[in-house]
């Protein structure tokens, strides 16, 4: 039997532990989830941000290796120190990172490999030319921080910015903050995910998701971590081609290749692309190094591979003698939130979980348990994943266990609908 250490504790990481068989699974994360204790053999919590008492937990359990979940532990160099100690990891090594903790260092890689899928883009040090460059873009655009900010670092023109002026005082802030920041052009059309597994050499797909991040139904409201995704039995998606996902399929692979080329390391780990499909083809938005979440819950439950299999393939580089395969099913996840989220959530206030339908996967968030009770964290509470044979009924599915919920909360009820 193999020992695995999984690094992190919301919904994403409760996925990740149920789509590991056969195998004793310790757990370290910044709190205590009531679903992934259950799958357990050890658990610790502390600071993801400080990897010195994750380097103690893991030297004293001594894994076979390591899944992370969340960025920050990885940009900050986990799988660095845990290969320090023997351990390998599927996640990146800092280097390879930087697709997500840097944005300019993925704009830069595209354009210098010459890979298609970059919109418009400068990247600036310095203030001068800011201005202009906005007024060239002619008030479609886009302005990234750099570095990570949670999901908090993109701002849109016509959207979190109302023009010009408004832009070039966040860019100021943001070459405050990191001494560089990425403005580009603002890419219109329908999001999707494209996560591929990676060894360094060789890329396999999962199903295409699609996230839905605004707050509330109708894609309105405040952005969030994200409220709910959805796939198809076909592993397109409504507004996508067999071309076009193979088209993201190039970018992720030919972005894999160059980031050794690059870095000098190998990507082992999960390849997140967010793409924008518009009218002239597929874009890319950004790269994340991680499982997305939630779309993580949307193909590992239907992922037929044995997943601990999966990851030695990836961590030994055979991924190209390995047979990937996802059930041809449609899955819906929905997330249920506290009132106020994401801006003032409620905290502390109890929620009961009754009459899951069967079938409905439920994976456990922000929530803590107390006396067998469960109370609201403050971020996105607990998701349900729906899987069935087509997208209306994974999506009822995932709306009777979001409504299963009794408490303080809300869900979005239109994800996965037409
Ligand atoms: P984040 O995941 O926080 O980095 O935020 C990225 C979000 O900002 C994406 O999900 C898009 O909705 C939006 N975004 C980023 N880049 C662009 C772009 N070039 N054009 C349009 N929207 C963008
Ligand atoms: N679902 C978006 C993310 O994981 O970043």
């Amino acid at each position: 039997m193999k020992k695995i250490l999984l690094i992190g504790s919301g919904a994403r990481e409760h996925a990740i532990a149920e789509a590991v068989k056969r195998s004793v699974l310790v757990c370290f994360g910044n709190s205590r989830n009531p679903g992934i204790t259950a799958l357990t053999a050890a658990y610790a919590t502390g600071d993801l941000g400080d990897l010195s008492a994750l380097r103690d937990f893991a030297s004293a359990n001594r894994p076979d290796f390591a899944i992370i979940g969340p960025e920050n532990p990885i940009a900050l160099g986990a799988a660095d120190m845990l290969q320090a100690l023997g351990i390998p990891t599927v996640a990146p090594l800092r280097a390879a990172a930087q697709l997500e903790s840097s944005k300019s260092f993925s704009r830069e890689l595209l354009e210098k490999h010459g890979i298609a899928g970059n919109p418009r883009f400068r990247v600036f040090t310095e203030t001068d030319g800011i201005r202009e460059y906005l007024e060239e873009l002619g008030d479609e655009f886009v302005i990234k921080a750099d570095g990570l900010r949670g999901g908090k670092g993109v701002k849109v023109s016509g959207d979190h910015l109302a023009d010009i002026a408004e832009g070039v005082q966040y860019a100021e802030e943001c070459l405050s903050v990191d001494g560089k920041v990425v403005i580009e052009e603002k890419l219109i059309g329908h999001e999707f995910s494209l996560m591929s597994f990676s060894d360094g050499r060789t890329i396999v797909d999962m199903p295409a998701v699609q996230d839905h991040k605004r707050a509330y139904d109708g894609d309105l409201g405040p952005n969030t971590g994200g409220m709910g995704s959805y796939s198809c039995p076909n592993h397109l998606l409504p507004f996508l081609r067999e071309e076009d996902v193979q088209k993201a399929h190039e970018i992720n692979a030919a972005v894999a290749e160059a980031v050794l080329k690059e870095t000098g390391v190998p990507f082992r780990g999960i390849l997140y692309g967010g793409f924008m499909a518009t009218r002239s083809g597929i874009r890319l938005i950004e790269y994340n190094v991680r499982f997305g979440d939630p779309e993580s819950m949307n193909v590992l439950p239907i992922l037929k591979t044995d997943f601990v299999a999966v990851c030695e393939a990836i961590l030994s580089g055979t991924l190209a003698d390995l047979r990937v395969e996802f059930e041809a099913k449609a899955t819906v996840c929905k997330y249920v939130v506290p009132e106020g989220y994401p801006d003032h959530p409620l905290r502390d206030e109890k929620i009961e979980i009754a009459d899951v339908p069967k079938g409905v996967r439920v994976f456990y968030a922000s929530v803590n348990e107390r006396d067998g009770a469960l109370f609201l964290a403050g971020s996105r509470a607990v998701a349900f994943t729906g899987i069935a044979d087509t997208l209306s009924e994974a999506e009822k599915l995932a709306e009777a266990g979001a409504r299963s919920v009794r408490g303080r909360v809300f869900h979005r009820s239109d994800i996965g609908t037409k």
